[in-house]
């Protein structure tokens, strides 16, 4: 079980974004996707979301083809992303932003037994669940977000620039807890991250994009190994 990503192509009006991506996600394991600001990751990860329209191409998730389903019905599929910029709902308490990533859930004891585990992965947000998300600390909102998402039982979990503007001994914390949770609940994790160090650290295997296209991709290992990637992603 696997999500396949064949020939994506995307263009907003008569710019082209994504050209012909090819990329495999496995069932478990962690994925990293790096680049240059623009060189397309967020517009990739919208696009699996449905967010975004493909003008060419195609996703296949677990053997069954994403063409035509609306964002709503993704995470049915096991589809959940941490978006960029975390983009809570300001107005809302911790407690309910985590409840909207169960929107489409039915299962309502599992919820409730969910809850209690995003409240163990981040003890933090314990004392924060009645205040609103708007009020919240950089670290303490990207903890919502990832726990929003994880709220939704994903099989893949798509995480966009979680590290950015927290502070190192955060970021370690929040890249803990996703390794922790792949690990015990199988998901299959792919990290967009502009921190590639971390990124390479965290990922079995890595995809580096380049002005709209996959130009590169291996084990992370072998990734961090590249004089080209040491050179133009790690400062060495
Ligand atoms: N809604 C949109 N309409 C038009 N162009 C867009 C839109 N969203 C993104 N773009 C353009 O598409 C390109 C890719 O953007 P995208 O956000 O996917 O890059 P990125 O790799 O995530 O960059 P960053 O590292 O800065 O987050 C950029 O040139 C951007 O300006
Ligand atoms: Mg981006």
């Amino acid at each position: 079980m696997t999500i396949e990503i064949k020939g994506l192509t995307v263009h907003y009006g008569d710019s082209q974004v994504l050209d012909r991506i090819d990329l495999v996600l496995p069932d478990r394991g962690m994925t990293a996707l790096i680049g240059a600001n623009g060189a397309g990751k967020t517009t990739l990860l919208r696009t699996l979301m449905g967010l975004v329209r493909p003008t060419a191409g195609e996703i296949i998730v677990d053997g069954r083809r994403m063409t035509g389903l609306d964002a709503e019905q993704r995470p049915a599929l096991g589809l959940a992303m941490v978006p960029e910029g975390r983009r809570l709902f300001q107005g809302l308490s911790v407690h309910e932003n985590l409840r909207m990533g169960a929107f489409a859930r039915r299962d309502t004891v599992q919820i409730a037994r969910d809850f209690e585990r995003i409240y163990d992965q981040f003890p933090a947000l314990v004392p924060l669940r009645r205040q609103l998300a708007g009020t919240l600390s950089g670290g303490q909102q990207q903890m919502c977000a990832v726990g929003r998402a994880l709220m939704a039982r994903p099989r893949y979990l798509l995480v966009d620039e979680m590290s950015l503007g927290l502070s190192p001994v955060v970021t370690e914390d929040l890249a803990r807890t996703l390794s922790r949770i792949q690990e015990t609940d199988g998901t299959s994790i792919l990290v967009v991250e502009q921190d590639v160090e971390l990124a390479l650290d965290i990922t079995n295997f890595g995809y580096v994009m380049e002005t709209s296209r996959i130009v590169l991709s291996g084990p992370s290992d072998t990734l961090r190994a590249n004089p080209k990637i040491r050179e133009a992603y790690l400062g060495l």
